[in-house]
């Protein structure tokens, strides 16, 4: 790609990977990523994150079209994961930066992870100071745990402008750089997905970030994120930071997802009926098994989904693999205001709702009991047991939703 102007002197240098699909190994991205990185240039010359190290030739044709390399001053680390940092070594070599720029959180962490960074003229910029770079001031705000406890945020007052690293991003490879030039439902879609997936466990983080942010009264008519489209025009930063506290507070909406896998078609046959009640009770629902749906799949639309009503045979005493991955990837996302529910079928020993039930409680979710479980194959009745309980979460769902 060649860089865009995005404002005057000011622009975009990243790099599209239209092939992503694993993302930070243990996520999807379906519709691929970018690593957007911006140059300002200015009395001095600031490079403002970087990319991928698998995609460091591209970046750099991109960078020196913006900018010769060794007009480079300063270069500004916003987040020091690989698919931001990655070049970050090859970078200073060729750049031999005055300085470079990180939060408190970041120095530490910077030299641990690429560790030829000794000799770095690292200079930490704690949460509020501010640069001069000529015309322009640059601001720093630490977003810790957004997404990892290093990052910050890098204001421009002059130009309206911030940078904002993974905050407001989404996973969409696309040869347009602004929210405004894609479908909007598609990339609400998106940037929901990343939220669910990336940073979900962090919500009371964001929103205290968030209430932080709106206290400085920051003058924002462009918002750029480290993946995807920028957010352009003030009614569009608003929609982005809007966006992000409705994900934050969590608030469900009449929605179940119920996630299971089988062996013999019994426990599916049952995830089916349980579908029946909550279908015929008027909630919307996603049956999902789990061999057909990776996790981080199941995770986007258990985002704003009331209730998880979660399936398994019982497998050698347990539970099927796959639901197991679910459930610790579910887990480790802490998803609030979730009622829970759990089914399954088995052979001889039948641990699997215990099994299920307590990973329900561990999570918090509130359950609606009794489980259903059945030896070998369901019958007429043991349907009709499933549809009842669909018919229960929906209930339960109602006084949720009401509450
Ligand atoms: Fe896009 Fe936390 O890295």
């Amino acid at each position: 790609m060649r860089p865009v102007e995005i404002k005057k002197d000011i622009f975009w240098v990243g790099v599209v990977d239209w092939n992503s699909r694993d993302f930070h190994g243990y996520s999807r991205s379906p519709m691929g990523t970018t690593y957007n990185a911006f140059v300002i240039k200015d009395e001095k010359t600031v490079l403002i994150d970087s990319a991928k190290a698998s995609f460091l030739d591209m970046f750099l044709c991109c960078l020196s079209q913006a900018t010769p390399l060794d007009q480079i001053d300063y270069l500004v680390v916003n987040h020091l994961e690989p698919d931001h940092a990655g070049c970050l070594p090859r970078l200073v070599e060729l750049v031999k930066p005055e300085k470079i720029f990180c939060s408190p959180l970041g120095e530490k962490a910077l030299r641990s992870y690429y560790h030829h960074s000794k000799d770095w003229p690292i200079q930490v910029m704690p949460s509020g100071s501010e640069l001069s770079i000529g015309q322009r001031t640059l601001k720093f705000y630490e977003t810790r745990m957004l997404h990892w406890p290093d990052n910050m945020l890098t204001y421009c007052p002059e130009a309206a402008i911030a940078f904002s690293s993974d905050a407001f991003g989404q996973n969409w490879a696309s040869g347009e750089r602004f929210a405004d030039q894609v479908d909007r439902g598609v990339l609400d879609r998106l940037m929901a997905e990343y939220y669910a997936n990336i940073v979900l466990p962090y919500s009371p983080q964001v929103l205290k970030t968030l209430e932080e942010l709106g206290k400085l009264g920051l003058n924002l008519d462009m918002l750029c994120p480290d993946h995807g489209l920028i957010w352009r025009g003030k009614a569009d930063v608003v929609h982005a930071m809007t966006s992000y506290q409705n994900f934050a507070l969590q608030k469900p909406v009449n929605k179940a997802v119920i996630a299971y896998d089988t062996m013999w078609h019994s426990t599916e046959k049952m995830a089916l009926s349980i579908a029946d009640g909550l279908i015929d009770a008027g909630v919307s629902v996603r049956v999902m098994n789990v061999k057909e749906n990776h996790h981080s799949r199941v995770m986007s639309e258990l985002f704003d989904a009331a209730a998880f009503i979660v399936g398994s045979p019982t497998h050698n005493n347990g539970i099927l693999p796959g639901v197991a991955d679910l459930m610790t990837y579910v887990k480790g996302l802490r998803p609030q205001n979730k009622i829970g529910a759990c089914f399954g079928s088995f052979g001889w020993s039948g641990e699997c709702v215990n099994i299920l039930t307590d990973w329900l409680k561990t999570m918090k979710m509130d359950l609606v009991e009794p489980a259903v479980k059945v030896k070998n194959a369901p019958d007429h009745q043991v349907f009709q047991q499933c549809y009842d309980l669909g018919t229960k979460v929906a209930e339960a769902i109602k006084v949720k939703l009401a509450g």
